[in-house]
């Protein structure tokens, strides 16, 4: 009981505040469907991925410690003493000093922020506020600008796109409420919810890409089309993901004739990791963007196209000491 009136103090903002605010797991003693949620959610997850902890060290020595530093602190922003992205960095946000970057001003004791007007039933305050709902407040950390070459602008794509709507990235993701959810796995979960996981990841690349073999000009052509997300395909950590499309025509096959993850090189040619690269060339899909093959068929020959997709690319994985990692595969065949 003094717990949760401590808790209630700090969360009313009556000067009981501390370094340590409201951490996720108090939060979710009352909300537990939320807390759930956000447990197996990349918000909740945002420090344990292998991928993560195994590019540390790189970026360490290729760009320095300051610039591992900046990964943390976004990584594990620590606004109510989580150790990843809790509850507070959102419902406590009152805006940024600019939107890109982390750079979040978090009010420990602020009222917390919902998109309903407060009912009372609420042992804390509640209030509206107009930046929880924006794209400003996921883009403060969804705009990542360096450290190196690491470049993740989803806001800026969002904010180029005719369908960024009134609804910011809460009308395509909040569908299944606080999980979110994009092409990264669930690291480390137990088999029946990292299949589920997998399961909604699938349906959220369909949702996002269309792919058909048409006729252009009078020649089979596959062409591929980002009708479903606001931003490009694949958006944010564009260096690691793997979007790729082949095509089988009759006995002949035609590996990767379109590739969507960003693509890295040195002075020498291709690299694996974003900390080796000294030139890195975006080939996502703007939204409402088509990209088109033209299939060297002869008349009668089947013709089958099938779209790919992994989190983390098989180079990357063995470049960081991680082959055999479970990324799973992702595919959704041409229709
Ligand atoms: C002691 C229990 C308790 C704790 C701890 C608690 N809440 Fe609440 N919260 C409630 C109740 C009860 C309501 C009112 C629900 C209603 O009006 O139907 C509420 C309302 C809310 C709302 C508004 C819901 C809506 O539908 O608009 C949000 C958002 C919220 N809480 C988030 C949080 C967050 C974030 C934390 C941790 C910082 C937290 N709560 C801690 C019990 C709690
Ligand atoms: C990434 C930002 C973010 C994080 C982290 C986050 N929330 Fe939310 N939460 C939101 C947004 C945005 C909404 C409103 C969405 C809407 O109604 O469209 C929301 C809605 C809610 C609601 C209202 C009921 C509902 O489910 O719609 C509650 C309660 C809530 N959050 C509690 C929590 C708790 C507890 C945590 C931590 C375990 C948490 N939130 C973490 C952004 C976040
Ligand atoms: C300003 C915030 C910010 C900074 C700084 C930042 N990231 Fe991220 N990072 C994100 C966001 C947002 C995503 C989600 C985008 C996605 O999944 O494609 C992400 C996703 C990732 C992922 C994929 C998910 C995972 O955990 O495996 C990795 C790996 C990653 N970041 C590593 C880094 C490293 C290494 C650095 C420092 C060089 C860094 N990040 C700096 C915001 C940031
Ligand atoms: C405090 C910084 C922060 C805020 C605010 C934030 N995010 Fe994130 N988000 C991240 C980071 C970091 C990751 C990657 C975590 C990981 O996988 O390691 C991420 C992951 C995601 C993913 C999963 C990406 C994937 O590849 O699976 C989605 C989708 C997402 N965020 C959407 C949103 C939306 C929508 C909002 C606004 C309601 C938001 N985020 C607010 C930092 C943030
Ligand atoms: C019109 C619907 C729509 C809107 C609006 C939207 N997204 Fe997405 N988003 C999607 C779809 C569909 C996917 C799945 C494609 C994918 O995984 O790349 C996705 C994927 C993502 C991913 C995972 C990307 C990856 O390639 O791993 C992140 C992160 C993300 N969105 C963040 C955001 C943020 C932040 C906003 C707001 C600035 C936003 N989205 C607005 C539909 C949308």
């Amino acid at each position: 009981m003094r717990g949760l009136l401590a808790l209630a103090g700090v969360l009313a903002g009556c000067g009981v505040e501390t370094a340590t605010g409201p951490r996720a797991e108090q939060c979710g003693t009352c909300h537990q469907a939320q807390y759930a949620q956000w447990q197996g959610s990349r918000h909740g997850q945002s420090t344990s991925s292998p991928v993560f902890t195994a590019l540390l060290p790189r970026v360490e020595r290729a760009w320095g410690a300051t610039a591992r530093a900046r990964c943390v602190a976004c990584h594990q922003p620590g606004h109510g003493g989580d150790e990843t992205i809790g509850c507070v960095s959102c419902h406590q946000a009152i805006g940024n000093r600019g939107d890109a970057n982390g750079a979040l001003v978090v009010k420990l004791g602020a009222p917390i922020a919902s998109r309903h007007e407060p009912t009372g039933h609420a042992p804390h305050e509640v209030a509206t506020r107009g930046f929880f709902t924006s794209a400003s407040l996921c883009g403060t950390c969804h705009e990542v600008r360096g450290p190196g070459h690491l470049d993740e602008p989803t806001l800026t794509e969002y904010r180029a796109t005719t369908q960024a709507t009134d609804d910011s990235c809460l009308g395509c993701h909040f569908d299944e409420g606080h999980r979110f959810g994009g092409l990264e796995p669930s690291w480390g979960a137990p088999p029946e919810e990292a299949t589920s996981a997998t399961a909604r990841a699938r349906v959220l690349l369909e949702k996002a890409l269309r792919l058909e073999v048409v006729l252009v000009n009078g020649a089979w052509t596959v062409r591929l089309t980002n009708r479903g997300a606001a931003h490009g395909v694949p958006t944010g950590m564009t260096s690691l993901r793997d979007v790729w499309v082949d095509v089988k025509v009759g006995a002949r096959e035609f590996p990767r004739v379109m590739e969507l993850g960003a693509r890295l090189e040195d002075e020498a040619g291709v690299v694996a990791l974003i900390t080796d690269a000294t030139r890195v060339t975006s080939r996502s899909l703007a939204a409402q963007a088509s990209r088109e093959w033209t299939v060297p068929a002869s008349p009668g020959e089947k013709i089958e196209a099938t779209l790919r997709a992994r989190a983390v690319r098989e180079e990357a994985l063995v470049a960081l000491g991680l082959d055999g990692a479970e990324v799973p595969l992702l595919e959704v065949r041409a229709r």
